[in-house]
């Protein structure tokens, strides 16, 4: 099966279907997502809070995310790649821009890139996208603005911000980027930028009327316990599981009963006998 494209994604906003994102830090996690059949994967600078256990995502660097990107790239075959380009390597001038996203898709293995803001880097996404990199734009809570927004909360509430919302959403679509992310976000500001564009919206904690709804790995299978996001949902306890079996794990080594015959091998009575 070949891989899914960014032309793939946009005729899912023409025939009306929703589709799914989640985050992939690994190879064993994109292996696991390819699987299940997510069509698209988002090696996200939020694995500088899930996997490198930082409180924000600004510390991550574009070195993390190139090798993130490779791992991930290594353990899917299908799905369609989108990999972040974190705090400070895309906002200094455009052709900072570019050479970023260039070594995200050389050096990494992902077939498209993403940046956060709207209006201020629209000619950093037009050039992006005329060199040849697929861009998806990512507005409402961005958290590389962390510092300037005052913490983890919903955006675009007056009429002022959700103007500016549905603005940048147009510039970015503008600009030639095939899909936006639109984090915590009133669903009916949401469901309005929904209607406006032509390329799809990708929700997170932006209701239920985006084309598409991208969650963090970590979040969506319990295995991140620090705190959970209001816009998030367990599909599963993985991060209970886990502590179980490794208790179970501890508990016979303790005892003796691990390993057991089954987990051993034997070698020949022969040597065996001529060893001093
Ligand atoms: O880094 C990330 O995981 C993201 C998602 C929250 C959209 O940008």
């Amino acid at each position: 099966m070949s891989r899914i494209s960014t032309l793939n994604i946009l005729k899912m906003k023409s025939d009306s279907s929703k589709f799914a994102m989640v985050t992939a830090y690994d190879y064993t996690s994109a292996q696991l997502a390819d699987r299940a059949g997510i069509p698209v994967l988002l090696v996200g600078d939020s694995l500088g809070m899930v996997v490198m256990g930082h409180d924000s995502t600004i510390p991550v660097t574009i070195d993390d995310i190139i090798r993130h990107t490779q791992m991930v790239a290594r353990g899917s075959q299908t799905s369609l790649i989108v990999s972040d380009l974190p705090f400070l390597t895309y906002q200094v001038s455009r052709s900072q821009a570019l050479s970023n996203a260039a070594r995200l898709i050389q050096e990494g293995g992902c077939q498209s890139v993403k940046l956060e803001g709207g209006e201020h880097i629209a000619e950093s996404v037009q050039a992006i996208v005329q060199s040849g990199i697929p861009v998806m734009g990512h507005l409402g809570l961005t958290p590389q603005h962390l510092h300037t927004l005052g913490g983890f909360r919903t955006q675009g509430r007056t009429q002022a911000s959700a103007q500016k919302l549905i603005d940048d959403a147009l510039c970015l679509q503008q600009a030639g980027a095939y899909a936006i992310v639109l984090e915590l976000v009133p669903l009916e500001l949401a469901a309005l930028i929904t209607h406006r564009l032509n390329i799809p919206t990708i929700g997170i904690g932006a209701g239920p009327n985006c084309d598409g709804q991208v969650q963090v790995f970590h979040d969506l299978l319990g295995l991140f316990t620090d705190f959970t996001p209001k816009h998030a949902k367990q599909y599963a306890q993985l991060g209970k599981t886990t502590v179980d079996a490794l208790t179970s794990f501890i508990a016979e080594v303790n005892l003796g009963a691990f390993p057991t015959e089954q987990n051993s091998s034997h070698m020949a009575s022969s040597v065996l006998e001529q060893l001093s």
